[in-house]
C-alpha cells in the first residue's frame, strides 16, 4: 500500500526504527526492493534519482512505481530524490511521486529556505499540498549517481586534490541553523550532512554522532542519513535512536548488481541469451541487499 513518507517514517521511528530508501534506476531494482520489504513485512522508500526524472522515460518509470508501491503489501512511498528544478518536481509529482527531497543544500543557507518554500507554494498552486517536502541543510560530498572514494571534505581518490567531485561545498550541517530552518521551511523530514558522503568513502566513514545528537535534540521531525553505502551496520543500528527515520542507499545496491552481471552475463550469452534467467540474479542481488538493509534498521 502506497504510504505517505512521513506517516511511513514516524510510525517506523515510534518502533525504534529506520525506513530504507534505495535508489531505482529500473524497474527491476524497484520489484525486488519491495519484494524484500514484502518478506520483512516492513515498509521501504523507492527513490528517483533527478537525472531519471528529466527524461520522458523516467516519468514513466515513477507511474509504475506508484503502481508498484499502490499494489504493495506493506507501505511503500516513491519519492524524488535531491531535487532542484521545479518543472521536474511538477512533473515527477503530476507521475506519481509522492515526496520530494527539495535539496537547496548547494546553496547559501536563505536561499535554500527559498528554495524549499518557493517549491511547497508551487505544489499548492498545483493541488499538491500532500506532497511531503523533505529538505537538506549541510553540504554532502560526493556524486549522487556514481561512486568514487570521497572524504567528508569532498575530497575525491583520482580526483584533483582539494577538488569536489560534485560542485556542491561539503560541510557540517550547523545544528544552530536547524530550529529556525525547519521552522521556516516547513520541511517534513530533515536530510543532514554529519560526515557522510554519497558514493564510496574514502578511507573509513566517519559520522559525527556528536553532530548529529546536537541535530536530533533541536527538531521533532524525523532526520535522514543520505550516503548510507559504506557505513557499517554496527553503526546504522544507532541511527532510529538519534530519530533518524529514514536511511538512504545506492552505492551499494549498484556494485552487487554491477558486480553479479559481470560474473553472470557470459554464462547467460552461452545459454541461449538467456536474459531473463539473468534477471534473477539482478533481482537476487538487489532482494538481498535491501533485505539486510531492512533487518539492519529494525535490529
Ligand atoms: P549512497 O550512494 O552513498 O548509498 O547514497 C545514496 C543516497 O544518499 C541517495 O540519496
Amino acid at each position: 500500500m502506497r504510504t505517505q513518507l512521513d506517516t511511513l517514517v514516524s510510525a517506523a521511528l515510534q518502533q525504534g526504527s529506520a525506513v530504507p530508501a534505495f535508489t531505482c534506476y529500473d524497474f527491476t531494482t524497484a520489484l525486488a526492493v519491495v519484494a524484500a520489504a514484502e518478506e520483512s513485512g516492513r515498509g521501504a522508500i523507492l527513490l528517483v534519482a533527478p537525472k531519471t526524472a528529466a527524461t520522458p522515460n523516467g516519468l514513466r518509470l515513477i507511474a509504475a512505481l506508484r503502481g508498484l508501491a499502490d499494489a504493495a503489501g506493506v507501505p511503500v512511498a516513491v519519492q524524488l530524490d535531491h531535487a532542484t528544478d521545479p518543472q521536474v518536481i511538477a512533473d515527477a509529482v503530476s507521475a506519481g511521486a509522492d515526496s520530494v527531497l527539495v535539496d537547496g543544500s548547494a546553496l547559501a543557507y536563505e536561499d535554500n529556505i527559498a528554495l524549499v518554500r518557493g517549491v511547497r507554494a508551487a505544489l499548492e498552486a498545483q493541488g499538491r499540498a500532500d506532497v511531503v517536502i523533505e529538505a537538506e541543510l549541510g553540504g554532502l560530498a560526493g556524486d549522487e549517481d556514481r561512486a568514487f572514494g570521497t572524504d567528508a571534505a569532498g575530497d575525491a581518490a583520482g580526483h584533483a586534490a582539494g577538488k569536489s567531485v560534485s560542485d556542491q561545498p561539503a560541510g557540517l550541517t550547523d545544528s544552530a541553523q536547524v530550529e529556525d530552518f525547519v521552522a521556516r521551511t516547513g520541511a517534513q523530514l530533515l536530510a543532514v550532512a554529519v560526515g557522510n558522503v554519497h558514493g564510496k568513502y574514502k578511507g573509513e566513514p566517519r559520522l559525527r554522532w556528536d553532530v548529529l545528537q546536537d541535530i536530533a535534540v533541536r527538531t521533532r521531525i524525523p532526520l535522514v542519513l543520505h550516503g548510507a553505502s559504506g557505513i557499517p551496520a554496527e553503526e546504522l543500528v544507532k541511527a532510529a535512536a538519534m530519530n533518524v527515520g529514514k536511511v538512504n542507499f545506492n552505492t551499494e545496491l549498484r556494485t552487487g548488481v554491477l558486480a553479479v552481471l559481470e560474473e553472470q552475463t557470459a554464462a547467460h550469452r552461452a545459454d541461449g541469451e538467456n536474459l531473463q534467467a539473468l534477471l534473477r540474479h539482478w533481482d537476487s542481488s538487489a532482494r538481498t541487499f535491501a533485505a539486510a538493509a531492512l533487518a539492519t534498521l529494525s535490529r
